[in-house]
Protein backbone atom coordinates (compact mmCIF):
# COMPACT_ATOMS: atom_id res chain seq x y z
CA UNK A 1 0.00 0.00 0.00
CA UNK A 2 1.44 3.53 -0.94
CA UNK A 3 0.67 6.12 1.61
CA UNK A 4 1.31 9.89 0.55
CA UNK A 5 3.36 11.87 3.24
CA UNK A 6 1.33 14.65 4.34
CA UNK A 7 2.50 18.03 3.11
CA UNK A 8 5.17 19.90 5.14
CA UNK A 9 6.22 16.89 6.96
CA UNK A 10 8.62 14.34 6.27
CA UNK A 11 7.18 10.94 4.91
CA UNK A 12 6.68 8.98 8.33
CA UNK A 13 8.23 6.09 6.81
CA UNK A 14 11.79 8.18 6.48
CA UNK A 15 14.46 6.92 9.39
CA UNK A 16 17.38 8.89 10.11
CA UNK A 17 20.60 6.59 9.78
CA UNK A 18 20.54 5.90 13.83
CA UNK A 19 16.89 4.95 13.75
CA UNK A 20 17.14 2.62 10.74
CA UNK A 21 20.13 1.04 12.21
CA UNK A 22 18.28 0.46 15.74
CA UNK A 23 15.74 -1.76 13.71
CA UNK A 24 18.30 -3.35 12.01
CA UNK A 25 19.84 -4.72 14.87
CA UNK A 26 16.06 -5.07 16.08
CA UNK A 27 15.56 -7.66 13.52
CA UNK A 28 19.02 -9.45 14.52
CA UNK A 29 17.62 -10.40 17.87
CA UNK A 30 15.95 -13.34 19.09
CA UNK A 31 11.96 -13.31 18.50
CA UNK A 32 10.52 -13.72 21.51
CA UNK A 33 7.02 -13.79 20.61
CA UNK A 34 5.47 -15.06 17.43
CA UNK A 35 1.95 -15.43 16.58
CA UNK A 36 0.85 -17.34 13.43
CA UNK A 37 -2.71 -16.76 11.92
CA UNK A 38 -4.75 -16.32 14.75
CA UNK A 39 -7.96 -16.03 15.04
CA UNK A 40 -10.80 -15.58 17.19
CA UNK A 41 -15.18 -16.69 16.44
CA UNK A 42 -17.30 -15.79 19.05
CA UNK A 43 -21.38 -16.91 18.69
CA UNK A 44 -23.48 -13.89 18.32
CA UNK A 45 -27.10 -13.71 17.54
CA UNK A 46 -26.90 -13.60 13.65
CA UNK A 47 -23.95 -15.96 13.43
CA UNK A 48 -20.57 -16.61 14.18
CA UNK A 49 -18.84 -12.73 14.97
CA UNK A 50 -15.12 -12.95 13.64
CA UNK A 51 -13.42 -10.75 16.25
CA UNK A 52 -9.99 -11.48 15.05
CA UNK A 53 -8.95 -12.94 11.58
CA UNK A 54 -5.56 -14.30 10.33
CA UNK A 55 -2.83 -12.08 12.53
CA UNK A 56 0.22 -12.89 12.46
CA UNK A 57 3.30 -11.02 14.48
CA UNK A 58 7.12 -11.94 15.71
CA UNK A 59 7.85 -9.41 18.37
CA UNK A 60 11.69 -9.54 18.92
CA UNK A 61 13.53 -9.66 22.39
CA UNK A 62 13.41 -6.42 24.37
CA UNK A 63 11.03 -4.73 21.59
CA UNK A 64 8.31 -2.44 22.31
CA UNK A 65 5.24 -3.15 20.45
CA UNK A 66 2.07 -1.47 20.94
CA UNK A 67 -1.51 -2.13 19.42
CA UNK A 68 -3.94 -0.07 18.40
CA UNK A 69 -7.48 0.52 16.61
CA UNK A 70 -10.91 1.25 17.07
CA UNK A 71 -13.04 0.52 19.43
CA UNK A 72 -14.14 -3.31 19.13
CA UNK A 73 -11.29 -4.32 16.76
CA UNK A 74 -10.38 -6.94 18.87
CA UNK A 75 -7.44 -5.56 21.17
CA UNK A 76 -8.36 -7.04 24.41
CA UNK A 77 -9.15 -10.44 22.39
CA UNK A 78 -5.75 -10.57 20.98
CA UNK A 79 -4.14 -9.80 24.38
CA UNK A 80 -6.23 -11.91 26.50
CA UNK A 81 -5.23 -14.71 23.95
CA UNK A 82 -1.51 -14.01 24.28
CA UNK A 83 -2.16 -14.19 27.94
CA UNK A 84 -3.80 -17.26 27.52
CA UNK A 85 -6.67 -16.58 29.05
CA UNK A 86 -8.66 -17.07 25.96
CA UNK A 87 -8.03 -19.64 23.16
CA UNK A 88 -8.24 -18.86 19.64
CA UNK A 89 -10.18 -20.37 17.27
CA UNK A 90 -7.33 -21.02 14.70
CA UNK A 91 -3.93 -20.50 14.82
CA UNK A 92 -0.91 -20.81 17.27
CA UNK A 93 1.69 -19.00 19.72
CA UNK A 94 5.26 -19.70 19.88
CA UNK A 95 7.59 -18.25 22.76
CA UNK A 96 11.11 -18.64 22.36
CA UNK A 97 9.87 -20.71 19.62
CA UNK A 98 8.24 -23.22 21.15
CA UNK A 99 4.69 -23.29 21.03
CA UNK A 100 2.48 -22.58 24.00
CA UNK A 101 -1.04 -22.12 24.81
CA UNK A 102 -2.83 -21.57 28.69
CA UNK A 103 -1.28 -18.74 31.37
CA UNK A 104 2.03 -19.29 32.33
CA UNK A 105 4.46 -16.95 34.41
CA UNK A 106 6.49 -16.31 30.82
CA UNK A 107 3.33 -14.00 30.23
CA UNK A 108 2.55 -11.55 33.33
CA UNK A 109 -0.48 -8.71 32.53
CA UNK A 110 -1.18 -5.63 33.91
CA UNK A 111 -4.98 -4.70 32.79
CA UNK A 112 -6.39 -1.48 32.72
CA UNK A 113 -8.29 -2.13 35.91
CA UNK A 114 -7.10 -1.64 39.28
CA UNK A 115 -6.36 -5.53 40.29
CA UNK A 116 -4.59 -5.67 43.14
CA UNK A 117 -5.67 -7.93 45.82
CA UNK A 118 -7.10 -5.46 48.54
CA UNK A 119 -6.33 -7.08 51.43
CA UNK A 120 -2.66 -7.30 51.06
CA UNK A 121 -0.26 -5.02 51.36
CA UNK A 122 2.02 -3.51 48.10
CA UNK A 123 4.69 -5.93 49.05
CA UNK A 124 2.50 -8.82 49.87
CA UNK A 125 0.81 -7.88 46.69
CA UNK A 126 4.10 -8.60 44.78
CA UNK A 127 5.44 -11.65 46.79
CA UNK A 128 2.18 -13.64 46.36
CA UNK A 129 2.94 -14.93 43.23
CA UNK A 130 6.19 -15.27 43.68
CA UNK A 131 5.28 -17.77 46.99
CA UNK A 132 2.61 -19.28 44.58
CA UNK A 133 5.14 -20.08 42.30
CA UNK A 134 7.32 -21.87 45.02
CA UNK A 135 10.07 -19.38 46.28
CA UNK A 136 10.13 -19.36 49.74
CA UNK A 137 8.83 -16.36 51.86
CA UNK A 138 12.38 -15.25 52.56
CA UNK A 139 13.42 -14.79 49.15
CA UNK A 140 10.27 -13.55 47.87
CA UNK A 141 10.84 -10.73 50.32
CA UNK A 142 13.82 -9.58 49.24
CA UNK A 143 12.77 -9.70 45.55
CA UNK A 144 10.09 -7.85 46.19
CA UNK A 145 12.08 -5.32 47.66
CA UNK A 146 13.88 -4.56 44.50
CA UNK A 147 10.98 -4.59 42.06
CA UNK A 148 9.23 -1.92 44.81
CA UNK A 149 12.45 0.04 44.45
CA UNK A 150 12.60 -0.35 40.56
CA UNK A 151 8.86 1.03 40.77
CA UNK A 152 9.63 3.85 42.82
CA UNK A 153 7.32 3.13 45.91
CA UNK A 154 9.93 2.05 48.26
CA UNK A 155 8.23 4.07 51.49
CA UNK A 156 4.98 2.40 50.40
CA UNK A 157 5.74 -1.47 50.47
CA UNK A 158 3.85 -1.57 53.56
CA UNK A 159 0.79 0.31 52.62
CA UNK A 160 -2.50 -0.98 50.97
CA UNK A 161 -3.97 -0.15 47.83
CA UNK A 162 -6.85 1.89 49.19
CA UNK A 163 -4.22 3.85 50.20
CA UNK A 164 -2.39 4.64 47.18
CA UNK A 165 -3.03 6.64 43.95
CA UNK A 166 -4.04 5.31 40.72
CA UNK A 167 -0.54 5.80 39.53
CA UNK A 168 0.94 4.20 42.15
CA UNK A 169 -1.24 1.35 42.00
CA UNK A 170 -0.28 1.09 38.29
CA UNK A 171 3.22 0.52 39.36
CA UNK A 172 2.57 -2.09 41.85
CA UNK A 173 0.54 -3.85 38.93
CA UNK A 174 3.55 -3.54 36.80
CA UNK A 175 6.01 -4.36 39.81
CA UNK A 176 3.78 -7.73 40.39
CA UNK A 177 3.86 -9.00 36.46
CA UNK A 178 7.68 -8.66 36.53
CA UNK A 179 8.52 -10.22 39.20
CA UNK A 180 8.04 -13.58 38.06
CA UNK A 181 10.54 -12.35 35.37
CA UNK A 182 8.32 -13.26 32.39
CA UNK A 183 9.69 -13.02 29.10
CA UNK A 184 7.18 -10.84 27.61
CA UNK A 185 4.78 -8.21 29.35
CA UNK A 186 1.42 -7.58 28.80
CA UNK A 187 -0.15 -4.52 28.87
CA UNK A 188 -3.88 -3.75 27.78
CA UNK A 189 -4.70 0.03 28.38
CA UNK A 190 -2.81 -0.06 31.94
CA UNK A 191 -2.77 3.73 31.85
CA UNK A 192 -6.02 4.12 30.67
CA UNK A 193 -7.98 5.26 33.57
CA UNK A 194 -5.21 7.75 35.01
CA UNK A 195 -5.78 11.56 33.91
CA UNK A 196 -3.22 13.16 31.21
CA UNK A 197 -0.11 14.39 33.31
CA UNK A 198 0.21 11.16 35.45
CA UNK A 199 -0.30 9.27 32.08
CA UNK A 200 2.56 11.12 30.78
CA UNK A 201 4.50 10.32 33.66
CA UNK A 202 3.64 6.72 33.68
CA UNK A 203 4.66 6.85 30.37
CA UNK A 204 8.11 7.90 30.90
CA UNK A 205 8.33 5.74 34.07
CA UNK A 206 7.87 2.44 31.93
CA UNK A 207 10.66 3.30 29.45
CA UNK A 208 12.98 3.51 32.37
CA UNK A 209 12.31 0.26 33.67
CA UNK A 210 11.94 -1.14 30.05
CA UNK A 211 15.44 0.39 29.76
CA UNK A 212 16.26 -1.86 33.11
CA UNK A 213 14.65 -5.23 32.93
CA UNK A 214 15.06 -7.84 29.98
CA UNK A 215 11.95 -7.71 29.16
CA UNK A 216 9.74 -7.94 25.62
CA UNK A 217 6.85 -5.33 26.41
CA UNK A 218 3.44 -5.84 24.07
CA UNK A 219 0.92 -2.57 25.23
CA UNK A 220 -2.52 -2.00 23.49
CA UNK A 221 -3.81 1.19 23.29
CA UNK A 222 -6.08 3.44 21.91
CA UNK A 223 -4.08 6.63 22.19
CA UNK A 224 -2.53 7.10 19.57
CA UNK A 225 0.30 9.60 20.99
CA UNK A 226 1.09 7.10 23.95
CA UNK A 227 1.53 4.39 21.38
CA UNK A 228 4.47 6.95 19.45
CA UNK A 229 6.12 7.50 22.36
CA UNK A 230 6.04 4.12 23.69
CA UNK A 231 6.45 2.21 20.38
CA UNK A 232 9.80 0.25 18.36
CA UNK A 233 6.29 -0.91 16.15
CA UNK A 234 2.93 -0.06 16.23
CA UNK A 235 0.56 -2.64 15.32
CA UNK A 236 -2.61 -0.84 13.37
CA UNK A 237 -5.92 -2.87 14.03
CA UNK A 238 -8.78 -2.45 11.48
CA UNK A 239 -12.56 -3.45 13.37
CA UNK A 240 -15.07 -5.82 11.60
CA UNK A 241 -12.69 -8.16 11.42
CA UNK A 242 -9.93 -7.26 13.71
CA UNK A 243 -7.19 -7.38 11.38
CA UNK A 244 -3.33 -5.79 10.68
CA UNK A 245 -4.16 -2.94 8.64
CA UNK A 246 -0.28 -2.15 8.91
CA UNK A 247 2.75 -1.97 10.76
CA UNK A 248 4.45 1.21 11.30
CA UNK A 249 7.87 1.49 12.56
CA UNK A 250 8.51 4.52 14.81
CA UNK A 251 11.16 6.77 13.14
CA UNK A 252 11.20 8.73 16.19
CA UNK A 253 15.24 8.50 17.87
CA UNK A 254 15.51 6.94 21.36
CA UNK A 255 15.75 7.27 24.33
CA UNK A 256 12.06 9.54 24.39
CA UNK A 257 11.55 12.17 25.91
CA UNK A 258 8.46 14.38 25.95
CA UNK A 259 9.87 17.57 24.11
CA UNK A 260 9.70 14.95 20.52
CA UNK A 261 5.97 15.05 20.29
CA UNK A 262 6.49 18.35 18.13
CA UNK A 263 9.51 16.58 16.31
CA UNK A 264 8.77 16.33 12.62
CA UNK A 265 9.26 12.24 12.70
CA UNK A 266 6.31 12.06 15.36
CA UNK A 267 4.06 14.58 13.93
CA UNK A 268 4.29 12.31 10.78
CA UNK A 269 4.04 9.35 12.31
CA UNK A 270 0.56 11.10 14.47
CA UNK A 271 -0.78 12.18 11.04
CA UNK A 272 -0.48 8.58 9.57
CA UNK A 273 -2.36 6.59 12.32
CA UNK A 274 -4.62 9.49 12.33
CA UNK A 275 -5.64 8.51 8.55
CA UNK A 276 -5.47 4.73 9.37
CA UNK A 277 -7.66 5.50 12.25
CA UNK A 278 -9.71 8.10 10.91
CA UNK A 279 -10.31 7.39 7.82
CA UNK A 280 -12.94 9.70 6.77
CA UNK A 281 -11.56 13.01 6.17
CA UNK A 282 -10.85 14.35 9.70
CA UNK A 283 -11.24 17.35 8.77
CA UNK A 284 -14.57 17.32 7.35
CA UNK A 285 -17.08 19.71 9.47
CA UNK A 286 -19.39 18.24 11.70
CA UNK A 287 -22.66 17.78 10.71
CA UNK A 288 -24.98 20.28 12.71
CA UNK A 289 -26.82 17.89 15.59
CA UNK A 290 -30.76 19.32 16.11
CA UNK A 291 -30.87 21.50 18.53
CA UNK A 292 -33.50 20.37 20.97
CA UNK A 293 -35.26 23.24 22.42
CA UNK A 294 -36.02 23.36 25.86
CA UNK A 295 -36.47 26.84 26.59
CA UNK A 296 -37.39 30.01 25.36
CA UNK A 297 -36.68 31.52 21.93
CA UNK A 298 -34.04 34.30 22.40
CA UNK A 299 -31.91 32.19 24.79
CA UNK A 300 -29.66 30.60 22.10
CA UNK A 301 -25.99 30.29 23.32
CA UNK A 302 -24.90 31.52 19.94
N1 LIG B 1 -16.69 -13.18 25.26
C1 LIG B 1 -17.18 -12.62 24.15
N2 LIG B 1 -18.33 -13.09 23.59
C2 LIG B 1 -18.82 -12.56 22.45
N3 LIG B 1 -18.23 -11.55 21.77
C3 LIG B 1 -17.11 -11.03 22.27
C4 LIG B 1 -16.51 -11.54 23.48
N4 LIG B 1 -15.37 -10.83 23.73
C5 LIG B 1 -15.27 -9.93 22.73
N5 LIG B 1 -16.30 -10.06 21.85
C6 LIG B 1 -16.49 -9.27 20.64
O1 LIG B 1 -15.27 -9.25 19.93
C7 LIG B 1 -15.02 -7.97 19.37
C8 LIG B 1 -13.68 -7.44 19.88
O2 LIG B 1 -13.78 -7.13 21.28
P1 LIG B 1 -12.54 -6.59 22.13
O3 LIG B 1 -12.99 -6.40 23.52
O4 LIG B 1 -11.39 -7.49 21.89
O5 LIG B 1 -12.28 -5.17 21.42
P2 LIG B 1 -11.28 -4.00 21.83
O6 LIG B 1 -10.52 -3.64 20.59
O7 LIG B 1 -10.48 -4.40 23.03
O8 LIG B 1 -12.27 -2.81 22.20
P3 LIG B 1 -12.05 -1.57 23.22
O9 LIG B 1 -11.14 -0.59 22.51
O10 LIG B 1 -13.44 -1.01 23.38
O11 LIG B 1 -11.47 -2.10 24.50
C9 LIG B 1 -16.21 -7.09 19.75
O12 LIG B 1 -17.11 -7.10 18.65
C10 LIG B 1 -16.80 -7.80 20.95
O13 LIG B 1 -18.19 -7.58 21.02
MG1 LIG C 1 -10.28 -3.60 24.99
Amino acid sequence: MTAPSSPGLPDYRAQSPAVAERFRKLQERPVVLEIEHLGRQFPGQAGPVTALRDISLKIHRRELVCVIGPSGCGKSTLIRIIAGLDDPSTGRMLVDGKETSGPCPERGMVFQGYTLFPWLSVKRNIMFGLEMGGMARDQADAEARQWIDLVGLTKFANNYPHQLSGGMKQRVAIARALAPNPRVLLMDEPFGALDAQTRAQMQAHLLEIWRNVDVTILFITHDLDEAIFLADRIVVLKAHPGEVQEIIEVPVPRPRHLSQVTSPEFLATRRRLDELIHPRDVHAPVEKLPIVRLTQAGDDVE
